[in-house]
């Protein structure tokens, strides 16, 4: 869906980015870590032509992404930012049909994407829809940044550190909505943070990048297992190596069905980490476990944590 290949930036004398091939492919959640200043922002900036590469290629759908206009790009390439950017004197609703409207939608069809974005980003469309952005929480102005995004379907969506700046509720509940979004829309999403447990729990691929160059790429179980180096040792943290590797893993992966447990149930979908938690907490070693529709499935115990693949 995108590729660099052999990409550079410089900046006056300055390299931002260097030497830097990278195949995105349709469908992925590719997420873009590393320490600031290692060129995350320029990286996503180029595939939507914010910022112009100077050196290599960058394609999209196999075509030089200078083959486009930049806003012909930019319309297919949903675009998410920290900092927002909502116009503060359009409403919630002009706000998320921007794309829509350029794009000549009728306003029937806008109306109808705003209210369905609105419901699937949990606020209530008829109470938000003619807000101006001012009378929105930070976390609530974040969402409609989100929802203008994803507002044209867009075949990309490029999101540099969104989540930044939220308290730890608001950005745990638009994860959470992030990965419902991805496996629901199938939509290719290259989003950047310096977070590496949001890196963990989102990409379905994460970059580390130092000093405008990819260090390592993979996905998040062969970045924890097998740094390419020190510093992903270090970035990524070596004390709780295992406890991350948790929690990329769900209860369902090592439950034993049919298996009953007393107490009160954990969900199948819950984290391993999730179940180790209450098995401390609890100073318990069973747990019941219930799935997706709502009714027992089995059990999990203490030991099946640490056995299954590594
Ligand atoms: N417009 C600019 N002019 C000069 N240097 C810049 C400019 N934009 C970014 N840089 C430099 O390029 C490097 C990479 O920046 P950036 O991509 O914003 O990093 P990150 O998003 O990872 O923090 C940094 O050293 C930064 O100071
Ligand atoms: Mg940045």
């Amino acid at each position: 869906m995108i590729t660099f290949e052999h990409v550079g930036k410089t900046y006056g004398d300055w390299t931002a980015i260097d030497d830097l091939s990278l195949h995105v492919a349709e469908g992925e959640f590719c997420v873009l870590i590393g320490p600031s200043g290692s060129g995350k922002t320029t990286t996503l900036k180029m595939i939507n032509r914010l910022i112009e590469h100077d050196r290599g290629r960058i394609l999209f759908e196999g075509a030089e992404i200078r083959s486009f206009a930049p806003e012909q790009l930019r319309r297919r390439m949903g675009y998410a930012i920290q900092s927002i950017g909502l116009f503060p004197h359009w409403t919630v609703e002009e706000n998320i049909g921007a794309v829509p409207r350029l794009l000549g939608w009728p306003k029937s069809r806008i109306r109808d994407r705003v209210t369905e974005l609105l419901g699937l980003l949990a606020l209530e469309p008829e109470r938000f829809r003619d807000r101006y952005p001012r009378h929105l929480s930070g976390g609530q102005q974040q969402r409609v940044g989100v929802a203008r995004a994803l507002a044209a379907d867009p075949s990309v969506l490029l999101m540099d550190e969104p989540f930044g700046a939220l308290d730890p509720v608001t950005r745990d509940t638009l994860q959470a909505e992030m990965l419902r979004i991805h496996k629901a829309s199938g939509t290719t999403i290259v989003l950047v943070t310096h977070d590496i447990d949001e890196a963990i729990r989102l990409g379905s691929r994460i970059v580390i990048l130092d000093g405008g160059r990819i260090v390592q790429s993979g996905t998040p179980r062969a970045i924890l297992t097998k740094p390419a180096n020190d510093f992903v040792a270090d970035f990524v943290g070596r004390e709780d190596i295992g406890i991350k590797l948790l929690s990329i893993e769900r209860v369902s992966d090592r439950m034993r069905p049919g298996e009953t447990a007393e107490g009160e149930p954990i969900a199948a979908d819950a984290s391993l980490r999730h179940a180790l938690s209450l098995f401390v907490a609890r100073g318990i070693d069973r747990l019941p476990v219930i799935g997706p529709s709502g009714t027992l499935a089995g059990a999990i115990r203490l030991a099946d944590l640490t056995g299954g693949p590594t």
